[in-house]
């Protein structure tokens, strides 16, 4: 295989096409991962080199398409760092309890098993009928996995002994029916969520959240991105609401520190305290 030389100059010029094209900002990403992913992708095509990238993700959608699926790591699971979920069920719930509505939105939900986790969570503390979920991601591909709550079967035990150590008071299978090899999350849950298109970078905030869950995203950012970001969130929340990143992400900013209380520095956990 063709071992390829990103060049910085052409990198910066394919990253300026897709924005100008396309209206995809990655000039912000962190830039060790996007050379490494676009090298990626020249080496599985029938390319030489990156300047030749940018006729064609320029010139043919579907080739951007695949660009677009290479620019997003869209691992997830359910219960991911299930001690952080605990903590939901246990301090974050008590507080939401007091509101008659309860708003989260799950900031880059990939394919969409943290929402479900945090559905399954509100149904078994009794929140979920006043709750309504956002889950929102750019890359289609895994929003439609995610809406159709359908998954493989094989990673059930494992989600199972997640749910357990989060505080899981039933059973996992309570909460799904299977088919096959897989499994469909009930439309109980389902009805609580809407999935939708938003890109970080470029889109609005969500007026009047609780509880913003943004893990594992910032990390693909740049410094400059990251504070774009967590000032959406600042945007988005209503006093007092919550703020969840993921256990290598921080907040990066004497700024942002005055805007967000750490109230779990392990679990990465924060309240609004200059929010709308
Ligand atoms: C590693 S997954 C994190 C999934 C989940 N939050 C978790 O922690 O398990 C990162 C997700 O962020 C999404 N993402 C990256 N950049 C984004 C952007 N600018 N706007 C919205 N989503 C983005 C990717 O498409 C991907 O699905």
């Amino acid at each position: 295989m063709k071992e390829i030389d990103t060049v910085p100059f052409e990198v910066n010029q394919l990253l300026e096409a897709v924005y100008f094209r396309y209206g995809y900002d990655f000039r912000h990403y962190a830039r060790g991962s996007i050379e490494r992913r676009i090298r990626y992708r020249v080496e599985h095509s029938e390319l030489e080199n990156v300047s030749q990238m940018i006729a064609k993700v320029m010139h043919d959608p579907d080739y951007f398409n695949l660009f677009l699926n290479d620019m997003s790591v869209t691992v997830t699971e359910m219960f991911r760092d299930p001690l952080v979920f605990k903590s939901i069920r246990n301090q974050l719930f008590l507080r939401l309890k007091t509101y008659s509505r309860i708003n989260i939105w799950h900031a880059g939900c990939a394919t969409g098993e943290e929402v479900y986790a945090m559905a399954i969570m509100l149904e078994e503390e009794g929140l979920l009928e006043r709750s309504q979920l956002y889950a929102t991601d750019f890359n289609n591909h895994s929003l439609a996995v995610a809406k159709e709550g359908i998954y493989s079967q094989q990673h059930m035990s494992k989600y199972q002994k997640s749910y357990k150590k989060s505080g899981g008071k039933k059973k996992l299978t309570d909460y799904y029916h299977t088919k096959h090899e897989h499994i469909k999350f009930d439309q109980g849950l389902r009805q609580h969520i809407t999935f939708a298109n938003h890109n970080l970078v470029k889109d609005k905030e969500f007026a009047q959240m609780h509880l913003i869950m943004c893990r594992n995203v910032l990390i693909y950012f740049d410094h400059q991105l990251q504070q774009l970001a967590l000032n959406l969130f600042k945007c988005s929340l209503i006093d007092r609401g919550y703020l969840i990143l993921g256990r290598e992400e921080a907040l990066g900013s004497a700024a942002m520190h005055a805007v967000f209380e750490s109230i779990d520095a392990k679990y990465r956990i924060y309240r609004c305290s200059a929010c709308a």
